[in-house]
């Protein structure tokens, strides 16, 4: 078997370290050597670095200043540490916005913005993408063979749209090329409702808020500009040296951007993650569920591969008022969640912070009093130094899963833009969360997945609400079944397709009807009513007992050769087919509450062949080759046996135990 990539070729170390700055220290050369000094101090080997630096990289068009980046990548050489070498789009230089104002964004009003803060360049700007290929080939040509270079980091937080005359002519001719005939746009966007036909390509405006396969295609569109982008930026970096990896950082589950498309164009996944942890909160368990989901989501990306925390913080975002410090503890319990889940590198927003600018205030390894004898550095040293004993981890994946939760974002974008819909807090999201985490409760490795993807290896497949059925997910979806699979799918699901158009011929669509067995006539969004649940229904197929309360919701069902499980009780559709099964096709047709999740799931396990080891709430056990990770969001201790070990955790514990199931021992890290 060929061996597992890591992150940098050849770096068998985890990484550890930060957005470093040093073009914000030019005038002060001894906090540069001082960094230096620090860097082993807190156990630190790699750094982002250029990301914000155009201006001091090319302070005038053509005067190109790479001195001081050489000078330092020698000192990262020479010291062992790695480069991460950021492309400075994110960021333009002054003069480039007076050369040509055009290089700015136009906002949804369709006002050019003047120079403001980041992140807000025009994808199509003619001059934009000379200066930045320019900017790229000379940043390859310099430093794409210096042995401190590890990988490339193209801009920062790719985002956002541009409504110029350029842009929108862009998004017109991608339709050109994804329909090809008018008719087959207006046929496509039900151009009929409003008066919206479109009679050439030029009339296409991406504004116009009637037509929901407009929305739907042009959130596609801006992925797939953004995409371009990346291929764009890359083009002379892959040129010159196609063995660094190239990557993008990433912010979670970003509602707007497709990561999953995204992805596609990058070698490796990283993210940014900002969570607000805090022991006093009762709620840390679901804010860690929240975490552990997009932690796989970012897994299933690349599963072949390690991922890694780009920035996270070491103690507390500036952005977030009033400003709380991070508490004890939860720096390496956040930390040690992204290696439970896959990532074999943990680094900072940001390694110093700076006396000005409006960051100054951010959390940083290094605080404004310089020193190693902060309660921050301090912790940071710790987690460095437990970093350097876990050096084994490298190249260990996570425990193969045989049950995953879909998670699609074009179905997301095409419910949450649906007039109608109960979809005012991202519920596709929120549901999606809710079911990984009562499956992650059964002790269970949980993939997250988007709706094209393969589903061999797997046994239990859910797909809570998701709306939309493009062309070959129903077909995928059947053959799962007859192959053995358990498939369950929940209210609002299978009703749309590609366009956002709802499906003929009876829901849900597509040909699942048949597989379910089942009519699904009408869908209630009622939320929570009292009185309103499902009863299991006496000796059912999925050994379901008692009641399920449903908490949102519920699918109005007809039997057409599925059995019941659970009726609705408490409406006027009283008695009729609440939970049903046919095959390995189960309707779950009500949101429940957290308690019957974790009945339904326990029962979709048990109909998967899936062996389970129930965990107490709020911890988690991760395997990683031999490497057993356990945690406690609690704040209160928990004992539990695990493949007949016993253990305790005492609260908000962050422990790596070593060894066969069933025979660990604790590493004292
Ligand atoms: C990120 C960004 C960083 C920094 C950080 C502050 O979104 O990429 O440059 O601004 O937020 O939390």
């Amino acid at each position: 078997m060929s061996e597992r990539p890591t992150l940098i070729p050849g770096e068998r170390r985890l990484l550890h370290g930060g957005d470093y700055n040093p073009d914000q220290w030019l005038r002060y050369p001894e906090v540069i050597d001082e960094d230096f000094r620090l860097f082993p101090e807190a156990g630190c080997n790699a750094f982002s670095v250029a990301i914000f630096a155009w201006s001091t990289l090319e302070p005038l068009e053509g005067e190109y200043r790479f001195g001081e980046l050489r000078s330092l990548l020698d000192r990262f050489a020479e010291a062992g540490h790695k480069a991460i070498l950021a492309t400075p789009s994110a960021a333009r230089p002054a003069w480039l916005i007076r050369k040509d104002p055009t290089v700015a964004r136009v906002t949804r009003e369709g006002l050019r913005e003047p120079m403001t803060g980041r992140h807000n360049h025009c994808w199509s700007s003619p001059t934009y993408r000379e200066a930045v290929i320019r900017m790229n080939t000379r940043l390859a040509e310099e430093f794409a063979g210096h042995p401190a270079v590890g990988m490339w980091h193209i801009s920062n937080e790719l985002a956002g749209e541009c409504f110029c005359p350029l842009c929108i002519a862009a998004y017109q001719d991608w339709l050109k090329a994804k329909y090809g005939t008018l008719e087959a746009l207006n046929d496509a966007w039900w151009s009929g409702f409003w008066s919206r036909g479109i009679g050439d390509w030029s009339e296409i405006e991406p504004r116009e808020g009637a037509m929901d396969g407009n929305r739907l295609d042009w959130s596609r569109f801006t992925t797939w500009q953004l995409c371009e982008w990346i291929k764009l930026e890359a083009g002379p970096l892959r040129a010159a040296n196609p063995d660094i990896p190239i990557t993008v950082n990433l912010m979670g589950v970003f509602g707007p951007v497709d990561y999953a498309e995204v992805c596609r164009h990058v070698d490796l996944v990283a993210d940014d993650q900002y969570p607000r942890y805090s022991p006093e909160d009762d709620d840390l368990p679901a804010k860690g569920a929240e975490l552990a989901f997009k932690d796989d989501l970012h897994r299933c990306f690349k599963p072949d591969r390690p991922w890694m925390l780009m920035e996270s913080c070491p103690d507390s975002p500036n952005w977030r008022h009033p400003i709380r410090l991070k508490r004890p503890g939860m720096h390496r319990l956040e930390m040690m969640q992204a290696l439970a889940h896959g990532a074999e590198g943990t680094l900072y927003f940001q390694w110093r912070k700076g006396r000005g600018g409006c960051e100054k205030l951010h959390g940083a390894v290094i605080d404004h009093s310089a020193t190693e004898n902060t309660r921050v550095f301090r912790d940071v040293a710790a987690w460095g130094r437990t970093l350097a004993g876990l050096g084994d981890l490298v190249g260990q994946p996570t425990e193969p899963a045989e049950c995953a939760v879909i998670f699609d974002w074009e179905s997301r974008w095409a419910f949450n833009g649906s007039s109608g819909l109960p979809n005012g807090d991202d519920p596709c999201l929120s549901q999606a969360v809710r079911w990984h985490r009562a499956l992650r409760s059964l002790g269970l490795t949980v993939d997250v997945h988007h709706g094209d993807r393969d589903w061999s290896g797997l046994k239990l497949v859910v797909a809570p609400l998701l709306w939309m059925l493009r062309p070959g997910m129903a077909e995928r979806m059947i053959r799962f079944v007859e192959e053995g699979g358990v498939l369950a799918m929940t209210p609002w699901s299978a009703q749309a397709d590609e366009f956002n158009r709802i499906h003929f011929g009876g829901l849900p669509g597509g040909g699942l009807r048949s597989l379910f067995g089942i009519w699904n006539e009408e869908t209630d969004s009622f939320p929570l009513r009292p009185g309103r649940f499902a009863e299991a229904v006496e000796g059912n197929p999925l050994g379901l007992s008692g009641r399920l309360e449903s908490t949102g919701s519920v699918s109005i069902l007809h039997l057409e050769g599925a059995e019941a499980a659970a009726v609705h009780r408490g409406d006027f559709f009283e008695g009729t087919p609440a939970v049903t099964v046919r095959g390995g096709a189960v309707w779950v047709g009500i949101e429940p509450d957290s308690a019957g999740i974790a009945s339904l799931a326990d029962a979709l396990t048990r109909k998967a062949g899936i062996a389970t080891q129930a965990l107490p709430g709020g911890v988690s056990a991760d395997r990683r080759g031999d490497f057993l990770f356990l945690l406690n969001f609690n704040g209160e201790p928990v004992e539990f046996t695990r493949d007949g070990q016993a253990f305790r955790l005492e609260p908000h514990a962050s422990e790596v135990w070593r060894g066969e199931p069933g025979a660990c021992r604790r590493l004292d890290l």
